[in-house]
């Protein structure tokens, strides 16, 4: 069992990243914003007393300096983990000032993480309302309607979030005609899928193809949360299909489940964000600070916790921070 103070420290683990990446907002430099946010959330990363192993992060050591797959992060410690992270989920949406980046981790035990490879994944995301009522396998027009029922009203009150891309075309003409109404993103599937787990967001689903890393991250908070994920790799080349292969999955076509992404028992998800979207604030500097806001969650005790920081850099500002 993690200790309650190592949850809070992985709150300052992504409050780290999203800082750094903040100051980058707008300024059309997508590097440097990622950048930042990876070494930010690295240095906070190595005071933690623990013993991590990174499965989903920055790409493979060769092709990431920091918080690449198989990096042992972390000061040592008891605890022997496996961590999912992305210091900045968006980053266009960030070099652009959009709204919806977000700095994201997850930490099982140790396998409690499947190792996605960097390819894409189709995704059904719902939250707890409708989970179990839907199926990838089935043709969308079947997924709207169970969706509606299980929500008490009609397909037209149904909002779907998709990323919009053109391998999307004919996924959002089908939602057109079946009459839903649909929130096109440019960038950011993971916090659209902590959005639709979350009544009041006015979001119901994700549907489409993003990134399969994306796709464990989100399956880490609906863990959580008490959604349901089922995703299936999306492959342009047969080299992805055998990447896959290799990986040790037989049926590179099977759907995965929400258990399947993250098996593990002790899930701990945390969120922070940068620019604001459904469900966080963005970072917001005052002069003399800055205020960010977080989802912190641990499936085992069930706690979901809103948590608002406040970093001060100058001590004498403390009295102009508002409620
Ligand atoms: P990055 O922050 O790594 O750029 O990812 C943003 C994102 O929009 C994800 O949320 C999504 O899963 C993926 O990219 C979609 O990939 P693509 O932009 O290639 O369609």
């Amino acid at each position: 069992m993690m200790e309650r103070q190592l949850i809070l420290d992985f709150v300052r683990v992504t409050e780290a990243a999203a800082l750094a990446a903040a100051h980058h907002m707008g300024q059309g430099d997508n590097t440097a914003a990622d950048r930042a946010a990876v070494e930010a959330m690295r240095g906070a990363m190595s005071l933690l007393d623990l013993h991590g192993t990174i499965v989903i992060g920055e790409g493979e050591r060769d092709e990431a300096p920091m918080l690449y797959i198989g990096e042992v992060v972390g000061g040592g410690g008891p605890h022997e983990v496996d961590i999912a992270v992305d210091p900045l989920e968006g980053t266009n949406l960030v070099a652009k000032g959009l709204p919806g980046a977000i700095s994201v981790l997850a930490v099982t035990e140790r396998g409690g993480i499947l190792h996605a490879p960097d390819i894409y994944m189709d995704k059904l995301i719902v939250g707890p309302t409708a989970a179990g009522h839907v199926d990838i396998r089935r043709p969308v027009e079947e997924n709207l309607r169970a969706m509606a029922a299980a929500f008490n009203r009609s397909v037209g009150d149904l909002t779907i979030t998709i990323l919009d891309r053109p391998r999307h075309g004919e996924l959002i003409a089908r939602v057109r005609a079946a009459g839903a109404r649909i929130k096109l993103i440019s960038d950011g599937d993971v916090s659209a899928a902590i959005a639709a787990a979350v009544r009041g967001t006015g979001v119901h689903a994700v549907m489409g193809i993003g990134g399969a890393p994306e796709g464990v991250l989100a399956a880490a908070a609906l863990r959580c949360l008490g959604g349901a994920m089922q995703g299936r790799f999306w492959f342009r080349d047969e080299e992805e299909r055998a990447r896959v292969q290799r990986m040790g999955v037989a049926d590179p076509d099977r759907v995965f489940d929400t258990m399947d992404l993250v098996p593990g028992d002790n899930v701990v998800f945390v969120a922070t964000g940068i620019t604001d979207g459904d469900l966080f604030r963005g970072v917001r500097f005052f002069g003399g600070g800055a205020r960010t806001h977080s989802l912190v969650m641990t499936r085992r005790t069930g706690e979901i916790r809103f948590v608002d920081g406040i970093y001060l850099t100058d001590r004498s500002k403390a009295g102009a921070i508002l409620l």
